[in-house]
């Protein structure tokens, strides 16, 4: 076991751990936060996707033990209170999801991205969002969730 110690939305948590348990595994097995999903075992999909010190990674292709000493913000860290992230509320508006299996990651990855690029073009989008995966939607109304997030005219 080794032990490590992280700030997870906001609250700092320490725990022993078996060095091969994966990031994904710790949020949802240890700390109970199981709105990060897991989709596939190719490191493919993005479903898990969180951000870790501010950059988005694929949380079943770190390590727990990786993770010793940073900060880890979830799908369930963005909103505060009641009050949705931007993101969430774009998502919610636009319907940039069906199933929702994806959204946790998706949306962790829009706000990379909108970070990173307040004023992405739809290519830049979509150029963006390609390590995540949706079987439902068609991306259609992820990229306008995104592009109303950025503030952006969203036509239908
Ligand atoms: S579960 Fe991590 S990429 Fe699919
Ligand atoms: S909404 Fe179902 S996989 Fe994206």
């Amino acid at each position: 076991m080794t032990r490590i110690s992280l700030t997870v939305d906001g609250s700092l948590v320490a725990d022993d751990v078996e060095p091969r348990m994966l990031l994904v595994q710790y949020l949802r097995e240890r700390l109970g936060k199981t709105g990060t999903v897991i989709g596939c075992d190719t490191s493919n999909c993005g479903a898990c996707t969180v951000h870790l010190d501010g950059t988005s990674v694929k949380s079943c292709n770190v390590l727990a033990v990786q993770a010793d000493g940073s900060e880890v913000t979830t799908i369930e860290g963005l909103a505060q209170g009641e009050e949705l992230h931007p993101v969430q509320e774009a998502f919610r508006e636009c319907h940039g999801l069906q199933c929702g299996f994806c959204t946790p990651g998706m949306i962790m990855q829009s706000v990379s991205l909108l970070a990173e690029n307040p004023q992405p073009t739809e290519q830049e989008i979509r150029l963006g969002l390609e390590g995540n995966l949706c079987r439902c939607t068609g991306y259609h109304n992820i990229v306008k969730a995104v592009q109303q997030a950025a503030g952006q005219e969203v036509t239908s």
